[in-house]
C-alpha cells in the first residue's frame, strides 16, 4: 500500500486497473478496489480500467466495477470489450463508459484513430449484448472446467503457478529449469516440447525472468495433448544440463 501511495505521490494523472488481471488472473477485491479509490480522490488522478475479462470470474471471488464505487464515476474510464465475453477475439470491438465530458473528447481521437468499427460487426454485437444471464453463468461454467482440467494437469505434472481468480490465463514460475531467461526458455520449450507460452518479462517493466504464461481457451482435446506434451518438459530440461 505504501508503494501504492508513493506512485500516486508522482502525481499521475491516471491509474491504470486491469482487472480480472491479464497476465496473473487476480481479480482485485473490494477493500483493495476501496484503497485505490481513495488515493485516486486524495491525488486527483483518473482511473482507467480495463475490465475485458468482466465475466470470466472463478468462484467465489466477484468482479466489482470500479465505477460503481462511490464518487468513483466521475473518474472512471472503464474500458472493455466484447472479445472476450463473447469468444470474438480478433473482432476489435469495445467500449467505454465516462462522464459525457470525457467521451466527448475520447469520440474526437476515435474518429480520426479508426472512424468507426465495421457496421455488420456492430448488428451482431447487439445480438450478443442482448443474451440473457444464463449465456454468462454457461461461460463461466465452461471457464471452470477449462481451468480446472490444465490445473489439474499442472499440479501432475509438479510445476509451481499462482491460481487465476479470473481470466484465462497461469503464471508458472520456471526458476527451478536454471534458464539464463524466460524468453530463451519460451523458445526452447516452443521448439522441443512443443507447446508455446509467452514470455512473462513482456509484462514487467522490473528485470523479471522467472515467469511464462499459459493460457487455456483451448478446447478439452486442445489442453490434454498440451499436458501430454509438457509430460517431456522436466526430463528434457535435465537432458539440456547433461
Ligand atoms: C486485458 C486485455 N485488454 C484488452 C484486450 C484486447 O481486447 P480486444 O480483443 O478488444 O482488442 C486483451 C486481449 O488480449 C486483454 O487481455
Amino acid at each position: 500500500m505504501n508503494e501504492l501511495e508513493e506512485a500516486f505521490k508522482q502525481k499521475p494523472k491516471a491509474l491504470i486497473l486491469c482487472n480480472p488481471s491479464n497476465p496473473s488472473g487476480k481479480v482485485f477485491t473490494l477493500e483493495e478496489l476501496e484503497t485505490i479509490a481513495r488515493f485516486a480522490k486524495k491525488y486527483d488522478a483518473f482511473v482507467i480500467t480495463d475490465e475485458v475479462y468482466e465475466h470470466i470470474v472463478y468462484s467465489p471471488y466477484k468482479h466489482t466495477y470500479f465505477a460503481s464505487l462511490p464518487g468513483m464515476f466521475e473518474r472512471t474510464i472503464s474500458c472493455s470489450s466484447l472479445s472476450k465475453t463473447y469468444s470474438i477475439t480478433g473482432w476489435r470491438l469495445g467500449y467505454l463508459i465516462a462522464p459525457s465530458h470525457i467521451i466527448d473528447g475520447a469520440r474526437k481521437v476515435h474518429d480520426f484513430l479508426t472512424v468507426g468499427a465495421a457496421a455488420p460487426l456492430q448488428e451482431a454485437a447487439v445480438v450478443a449484448l442482448n443474451f440473457g444471464d444464463d449465456y454468462y453463468e454457461e461461460l463461466k461454467r465452461i471457464y471452470t472446467e477449462k481451468r480446472d482440467l490444465f490445473l489439474s494437469g499442472l499440479d501432475r505434472l509438479g510445476l509451481t503457478y499462482t491460481v487465476p481468480q479470473g481470466a484465462y490465463y497461469v503464471m508458472v514460475d520456471i526458476s527451478e529449469f536454471g534458464f539464463a531467461s524466460d524468453l530463451e526458455f519460451c523458445e526452447w520449450m516452443a521448439k522441443e516440447v512443443g507447446v508455446a507460452a509467452v514470455p512473462g518479462s513482456s509484462f514487467f517493466r522490473d528485470n523479471v525472468n522467472h515467469l511464462i504464461r499459459f493460457h487455456f481457451a483451448k478446447k478439452r482435446e486442445t489442453l490434454e495433448e498440451a499436458l501430454k506434451r509438457l509430460e517431456k518438459l522436466k526430463d528434457k530440461a535435465r537432458e539440456r544440463w547433461k
